[in-house]
């Protein structure tokens, strides 16, 4: 088989969540937009009372669900699809870590693909003063765009 065009032909560093975990954490999480918008906090808290990372109801939110996520003047958005790879979840972790240092001030979004595939792992940072594309993005490159964003 070939390989996709637009995928990296680095080697991939991570793996993926599967699917049928992803499609349980997915029922999850629509039970908890049933009851309010999913806003950072209480995705944030359902992950610590069930134990599980954040960063995989967010996967599970772009992959396994209809759901929407609210947004702000400042959202970060992270692809979670085949991004996943390359250390997608590594970055959205960062967010969250970001999120409860500094007790709110952005959104976080994620979306199964950001058309920059090659660049993965690629994540959005959308601000009043434009958007930037943070590609072969780190953790702590997520970490330095959102303390930017947020002075
Ligand atoms: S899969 Fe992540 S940008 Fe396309």
């Amino acid at each position: 088989m070939t390989r996709a065009m637009n995928t990296p032909n680095r080697s991939t560093t991570h793996r993926e969540i599967d699917m049928t975990r992803l499609a349980g954490l997915g029922l999850e999480v629509e039970e908890l937009a049933e009851q309010g918008p999913l806003t950072p906090d209480r995705v944030i808290a359902l992950a610590e009372e069930q134990g599980k990372p954040a960063s995989h109801y967010y996967a599970a939110v772009a992959l396994a669900t209809e759901v929407e996520l609210p947004t702000a003047p400042v959202t970060a958005v992270f692809c979670v699809g085949k991004c996943q790879s390359w250390g997608a979840l590594e970055c959205v972790e960062a967010a969250v870590e970001t999120w409860e240092k500094r007790g709110g001030g952005f959104m976080i979004a994620v979306k199964s693909c950001l058309d920059r595939c090659v660049e993965a792992p690629v994540v959005q940072l959308r601000t009043p003063a434009g958007t930037a594309l943070l590609e072969r993005a780190k953790a702590a490159d997520v970490v330095a765009g959102l303390a930017a964003a947020l002075e």
